[in-house]
């Protein structure tokens, strides 16, 4: 049996699908899915876990966070993306924001433990539908966000490199021109530079134990093993406090990287005083302003991508996503009853009407007509999560409706949202087995076991093929980078085994050995023979987020 935090999640696509929004016709809609859960929903061990408090430093291979190195997991994410996207280039159309950085951990230019740890905390969260890219600037809009600062829109659709790219992140050594050459070519112009530098080095600061030439042992003490010194007295909080300080020339005065006794190494000055202080004093004018003009660059840092890649829309609450259907399935059993289980979420936005107490979710059957089959979904009292949109709450339900009328979707408080059962993996005959131990972002998940796998698909046809097949979607080790791949190589051949009203019913029995993070990361595709896939990113458990 499934433990009951484990919903089945979204496993609905036509072969030929028309409508929009949950019969996606481009796999986009399927990952913006994925990532309104980990944004949206919060929970226990989830994407948030690692940033909250801004303080914490989430090692992912140890058991828990450890807060006497002076490190900051927070502050790693935003880094990690700035030596991610910096070497891509506006003239060629290539790099930027495409996880690159996890094969280009051995370059000096990328000292410290930050890449690895992000990357690998990340992969806890990596499917196939959700590229390393993705997490990359998740991570960044996530501790923005949630230390202080702006929301920077999140989009998705970034694909990850399969090799190293350029080298050229700038240094505390490098000259000013090769640094301004370097953003230029990355789309910053030189007062860009200066903001995107400042607004990043609002949280965290300079290591000791990586850049023992610009700070000195003197900074390593207890709590602080690793011998930070921050660029702020708010090292924690996404502010304008360290350009404040430069400018007034108050507490740290910018911190280490203008302050060093060591010339060559002061970066940060030579950056600020290069178009004399013109742009960092523009910065210091208001807080409002600062953030403005952070969430600008910050923006644009997890926006440069190959130009053969296509960026969604933003994931907005406050248009798209305030009320919407998340971790939904579809089952139907051998008498022909069929069940729409999952949970509505309602983020309560700024300025949105309280949450309702309970809402009425109404039945459009197959045939796109409104049925008189209703179900109330009531607010989950344990759920209460603190996302940084605003309150989200989960509204559980569960339709009931006979095979004959099938579903078309749903209609809630006004808006209508589109599903279609041509082909979906029955959830009450699928499963895993045995259990994985419960989601946690923790080495703990590495235990491999031989699992059981029993996919069960239902299909809606006048003329049943002789089998389906399924396609596995696993990730799994890379050479090179610590952020895994997908393999797509193991299929599994379901079988006809009956019919239950309109439906054919397929499935197979197959064994997977694989570690928990695997079975997490795992989702399933399948196809009649000869078309697109029919039932794309079934995955068997939702991870918490
Ligand atoms: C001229 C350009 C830059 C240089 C030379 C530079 C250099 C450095 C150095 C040497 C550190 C110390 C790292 C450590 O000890 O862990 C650092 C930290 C940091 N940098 Fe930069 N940086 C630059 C621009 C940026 C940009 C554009 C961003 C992001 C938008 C950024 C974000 C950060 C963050 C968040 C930290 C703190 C990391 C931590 O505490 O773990 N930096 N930078």
């Amino acid at each position: 049996m499934l433990p009951l935090y484990s919903f089945f999640s979204f496993c609905l696509v036509a072969v030929n699908s028309v409508q929009a929004q949950y019969i996606p016709t481009d796999t986009q809609a399927l990952t913006i899915k994925e990532i309104e859960h980990y944004y949206l929903d919060a929970a226990t061990n989830g994407f948030f876990s690692a940033i909250t408090p801004c303080t914490n430093y989430q090692d992912p291979t140890a058991p828990a966070p450890d807060n006497t190195l002076g490190m900051q997991t927070a502050a790693e994410w935003i880094r990690t993306a700035f030596h991610d996207f910096v070497t891509g280039s506006i003239f060629t159309g290539l790099g930027g924001l495409d996880a690159s950085i996890g094969f280009e951990t051995g370059r000096r230019e990328n000292v410290g433990a930050a890449f690895n740890d992000a990357l690998l905390f990340f992969s806890f969260f990596y499917n196939a539908q959700v590229s390393m890219a993705d997490l990359i600037a998740l991570g960044v809009v996530t501790s923005v966000a949630n230390c202080g600062g702006p929301k920077v829109p999140m989009k998705v659709g970034r694909v990850d490199a399969t090799a190293a790219g350029p080298s050229g992140v700038p240094e505390p050594e490098t000259s000013i021109s090769d640094t301004l050459n370097e953003f230029n070519t990355a789309g910053f112009n030189d007062g860009d530079t200066v903001t995107l530098t400042a607004c990043g080095h609002s949280m965290g600061g300079v290591h000791r134990n990586i850049f023992p030439q610009v700070v000195p042992a003197s900074a390593i003490g207890p709590n602080n093993a690793d011998g930070r010194v921050p660029f702020d007295e708010t090292v924690a909080v996404f502010d304008v406090t360290t350009v404040n300080d430069y400018v007034h020339w108050t507490g740290a005065k910018g911190g280490p990287l203008v302050t060093t006794t060591n010339k060559t190494v002061q970066s940060d000055l030579r950056l600020y005083t290069y178009d004399n202080n013109q742009t960092i004093t523009q910065l210091s004018q208001s807080s409002a302003y600062f953030q403005s003009q952070c969430q600008g660059v910050m923006q644009r840092m997890i926006e440069l991508v190959p130009y053969s890649v296509r960026l969604s829309a933003p994931i907005d609450p406050t248009t798209t996503t305030n009320l919407k259907p998340a971790a939904i399935y579809l089952s139907v059993d051998w008498k022909g009853n069929m069940a729409l289980s999952g949970f509505m979420r309602y983020v309560q936005v700024a300025g949105a009407a309280a949450p309702p107490g309970t809402l009425k979710i109404t039945l459009i059957g197959r045939n796109g007509q409104t049925t008189a089959i209703s179900a109330t979904g009531t607010m989950s009292a344990s759920d209460t999560g603190t996302g940084i949109w605003g309150p989200t709450r989960s509204y559980p339900f569960t339709l009931s409706f006979p095979a004959t009328t099938g579903l078309g979707g749903i209609s809630v408080s006004g808006q209508t949202f589109s599903f279609q059962d041509t082909m979906f993996v029955v959830p009450g005959m699928s499963n895993f087995s045995p259990t994985p131990p419960t989601f946690s972002t923790t080495s703990s998940l590495n235990t491999v076991s031989t699992y059981t796998v029993n996919i069960t698909v239902a299909y809606l046809t006048t003329a049943p093929p002789a089998s389906l097949t399924a396609t596995f979607n696993i990730p799994v080790p890379q050479a090179g980078t610590v952020s895994p791949t997908i393999s797509t190589s193991t299929t599994a051949t379901l079988q006809k085994i009956g019919t239950v009203g309109p439906f054919t019913i397929f499935s197979v029995i197959t064994s997977k050995s694989l570690s928990a993070k695997q079975v997490y990361g795992t989702s399933v595709d399948v196809a009649a023979p000869g078309q697109a896939a029919g039932v794309k990113f079934f995955k068997p458990f939702n991870k918490a987020a």
